[in-house]
């Protein structure tokens, strides 16, 4: 997963406002009384919220299984002239010698890419371990709804003159598998016709009902665990598609 899909990640999130999305997650610190001035994000991809909250002052660094995405934040942050800091890790196998951590935060799906739950429960008292006391842990999943009714087995494409895309999704219980196929522009051919490469990746996801999440949480050792649902501070409706967890040390 995250191989040579990394190339093309950017241009399909091209609609994504990760600005908004780092918002959103400072406001959350906020309702918590968070006081943060120190991040490690987990499956921070191509860097888009490291960069955001980079912008915004915070010291952050960033870590994910992808080399391939990791370097896309590379040559990001070079492009904008910023340092980050990034590691090449499992986030379930946690290597990180930096404790009191104020805030760990994990944005759009890393733990659904998580499909068991002692590899989650792995991952959670880790961050525990890392945080300080009264340190914040922000993460947000795609919802049980997203996964099983819009994900469900449906089909999506787009067809674009630089990359195009056919995402066939099998679902089964709570496993979400989703088959990509991509043909991306490479250049033209004498006559000015287009020649595009064809790759294909598999993605496997977990839907997570919110309760098992929250349990885990407390398995982990956090406390005053809460669901908001979407872009808001409320809670989760039955049609939420994405939730975001917040949990204290
Ligand atoms: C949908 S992308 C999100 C990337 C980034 N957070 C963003 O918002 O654009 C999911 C990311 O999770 C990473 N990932 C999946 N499983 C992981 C694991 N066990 N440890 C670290 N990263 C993981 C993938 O490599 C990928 O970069």
């Amino acid at each position: 997963m995250y191989g040579n899909f990394a190339a093309v990640y950017d241009f399909l999130m091209r609609d994504v406002d990760y600005k908004k999305w780092a918002e959103h997650i400072e406001s959350i610190m906020k309702k918590k009384n968070s006081e943060v001035k120190n991040i490690l994000e987990l499956a921070c991809g191509t860097g888009n919220l490291t960069i955001e909250f980079t912008k915004k002052g915070y010291d952050i660094a960033g870590i994910d299984i992808s080399v391939e995405m990791l370097e896309e934040a590379r040559k990001k942050a070079k492009r904008e002239k910023l340092e980050l800091v990034l590691l090449n890790q499992d986030m379930t196998e946690l290597d990180f010698d930096l404790y009191d951590l104020d805030c760990v935060v994990c944005g759009c799906d890393g733990y659904n890419y998580v499909l068991d739950d002692e590899k989650i429960l792995n991952s959670f008292s880790t961050v525990y371990d890392i945080l300080k006391p009264g340190g914040i842990f922000i993460f947000d999943i795609s919802s049980e709804y997203k996964l099983r009714e819009i994900l469900g087995d449906n089909t999506f494409t787009e067809v674009n003159d630089e990359v195009s895309y056919i995402w066939e999704n099998f679902t089964e219980e709570d496993i979400c598998q989703m088959d990509l196929t991509f043909f991306v522009k490479q250049k033209e051919d004498e006559f000015g016709e287009s020649l595009y490469r064809r790759f294909e990746e598999t993605h496997v996801q977990r839907a997570y009902e919110i309760y098992e999440i929250k349990d885990l949480l407390a398995s982990a050792g956090f406390d005053d665990v809460e669901a908001f649902g979407d872009f808001t501070l409320d809670s989760p409706e039955g049609d939420s598609e994405r939730i975001f967890f917040a949990a204290k040390k």
